[in-house]
């Protein structure tokens, strides 16, 4: 190549990278916040509640620095993007890093690729995710459009919940006593509980809208143990994509979120300007047995010309234990693409998720039966380890820091979603076991709900470092026969991070174990990769955390870690460690 030629190649590329690299600063720092009458300190970033939204195009790669000036450890996930070969800065404590201690920093490398839409923020040490949270607006590239209409405005709407205790005693208290948490004290909007709950009428979200215009919600569930119904009042709403990827349009009166989960939602503003209009989310729960919040929190949409309208509507939210309401709108969401899912599979792993019991010495604990709650896959309640992370071990062989022998099949075949179980079946083993994966492996991962520990409850699977699509979903019992041929979409099914398997019943989901990099994603590496001082090896790919995404169930075990094997090309293999990662000790 002529050196003209490729010194102008080398500066344009420059000039490509310096207008996208994009650099943010988190600080995690405590913030006294007033709700429902009283004041707490918090957790924060930069000092907002919920916290700042960033904006990307579509395959940029962003650095955030996130500094830890509280008094707790902290970690932080970008949940939804697929981090390419790069499981280090993808945040769950103890599984990919250690954390960021009170006084220190951690530049994260967030390498957006394939995801669209919205997708989001969040800490991922211990529950400092109840406060620490925030959006992630992803735009085409310039010259590439929107599959609808461009809508006129954007609405940031973060899905909530509010404890007027500090979350770290909730936690204390609950890991200490072997019983349910306390139930939050509020669910929120945009962080306000609305003038249903105490002290709340000015703590209330307000929307402004113009008649005739159309604005695109881009909203999370950020709450850390409910599913939710949200709906505003008259309004249809059109689902355009989910977890960060594009859905045929589904218009819908009411929607059902589970934690973790994205939507971006448009709103019509077509209604008579001269009436407020009232927006609602409250709890979708299944189990007849379990504690819940079930408390309202509201918000008000006004037309820009009403200031003094008189007349409000209530929208009607489905009942907390509808089922076929709440499922029948997760399974209406189609991807806008078709003819992308694996159809030949080489890996199939079949998982219980289940809610259990441990014992506690002297029956002393507060669970049933003076027992512990636990939670467990395949009867395996994770440990997650507290010295050195997973991915840690895995890369520099420390050995004794997991093992490699999750189950493909639950240990043992019993009517799953009967009514009553036998005691025995109730106890599971406390294990860190991971799930070895080759490279490009095309795995199906079925999940069967289980009745025990109470009759079961629906969970929200999400999966670090890929998107899958649920291809199926059913109530009772998976069966290997018949579901595959009678109960799947392999044409249309939506391609998300997080999943909700309904109570006593399953789902299936399927994906490529390689953890794609796009073009773009490649580029952009090559070139930022000045860091690398550690020589590439036949190492790793990549160790990616698979969780409930209600934080209870997280903290009792209801886990798995997958490590998926470097391939054979340069960009098939994981990334080197960044030279600021977090030590343990
Ligand atoms: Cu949104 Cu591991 O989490
Ligand atoms: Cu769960």
């Amino acid at each position: 190549m002529p050196h003209s030629f490729s010194h102008f190649f080398l500066i344009s590329l420059f000039l490509y990278t310096k207008c996208i690299a994009h650099r943010y600063t988190f600080t995690v720092k405590e913030v006294p916040y007033n709700k429902l009458c009283s004041t707490k300190k918090i957790l924060t970033v930069n000092g907002q509640f919920p916290g700042p939204v960033l904006k990307v195009y579509k395959g940029d790669t962003i650095y955030v620095n996130v500094r830890n000036r509280a008094s707790e450890n902290i970690t932080m996930h970008w949940h939804g993007v697929e981090q390419p070969r790069n499981p280090w800065s993808d945040g769950p404590e103890y599984i990919t890093q250690c954390p960021i201690r009170p006084g220190s920093d951690f530049m994260y490398e967030v390498i957006f690729s394939i995801e669209d839409a919205t997708v989001w923020w969040h800490a991922h040490s211990s529950w400092t995710r109840a406060t620490v949270h925030g959006l992630i607006f992803i735009y085409p590239r310039p010259g590439t459009f929107l599959p609808f209409p461009k809508p006129d405005h954007e609405i940031p709407l973060v899905l909530g919940e509010w404890w007027k205790e500090d979350v770290r005693e909730v936690v204390e208290q609950f890991i200490r006593t072997g019983a349910d948490p306390n139930v939050s004290d509020a669910l929120t909007i945009n962080g306000h509980p609305g003038f249903l709950y105490p002290c709340s009428n000015s703590d209330t979200f307000e929307l402004t809208v113009e008649k005739g215009k159309t604005y695109r919600i881009r909203m999370v569930n950020a709450a850390m143990n409910l599913i939710f119904f949200f709906s505003i009042a008259k309004h249809s709403l059109t689902v355009v994509a989910a977890d960060g990827h594009y859905t045929k349009p589904l218009n819908a009166t009411y929607i059902t979120i589970s934690p973790g989960q994205t939507l971006d939602v448009l709103l019509h503003a077509d209604q008579n300007p001269k009436r407020t209009y009232y927006m609602a989310a409250r709890a979708y729960h299944s189990s007849p047995v379990i504690r819940f919040n079930n408390s309202t929190t509201i918000g008000i949409l006004r037309y820009i010309s009403s200031s003094n309208a008189k007349t409000s509507s209530y929208p009607s939210l489905p009942n907390y234990n509808d089922t076929s309401a709440a499922f029948g709108f997760f399974t209406n969401i189609k991807s806008l693409y078709s003819g992308q899912v694996p159809v030949k599979i080489s890996r199939r792993i079949i998982s219980t998720v289940s809610l259990n019991l441990l014992a506690c010495p002297n029956n002393s604990c507060q669970g049933p039966n003076g027992l512990r709650l636990a939670a467990s896959m395949n009867n395996i309640s994770f440990v997650t380890p507290n010295h050195v992370d997973i991915l840690k071990a895995y890369y520099l062989h420390i050995k004794g820091v997991y093992g490699t022998r999750f189950p493909a099949f639950p240990p043992l075949v019993f009517n799953f979603t009967a009514e009553d179980q036998p005691l025995i079946l109730q106890t599971p083993r406390l294990a860190t076991e991971v799930k070895m994966i080759k490279y490009g492996e095309a795995v199906e991962m079925v999940f069967q709900g289980t009745s025990l520990g109470g009759g079961g409850i629906d969970h929200p699977m999400h999966l670090h470092g890929f998107s899958f699509y649920i291809v199926g979903f059913g109530f009772g019992n998976y069966n290997v026969t018949k579901d595959p041929s009678s109960n799947y979409n392999l044409k249309d099914p939506p391609y998300r991070n997080t999943a909700t398997v309904p109570r006593n019943g399953w789902i299936a989901i399927r994906f490529i174990a390689n953890n794609p990099g796009t073009y773009l994603a490649l580029f952009h590496i090559t070139l930022y990769r000045a860091r690398s001082t550690v020589t590439l090896g036949a190492t790793s790919k990549g160790v990616w955390f698979m969780h409930c995404h209600f934080d209870r169930h997280l903290t009792w075990g209801m886990n798995v870690v997958f490590i998926v094997e470097n391939g054979r090309g340069i960009n098939q293999q994981m990334l080197p460690p960044p030279p600021d990662l977090p030590p343990c000790y």
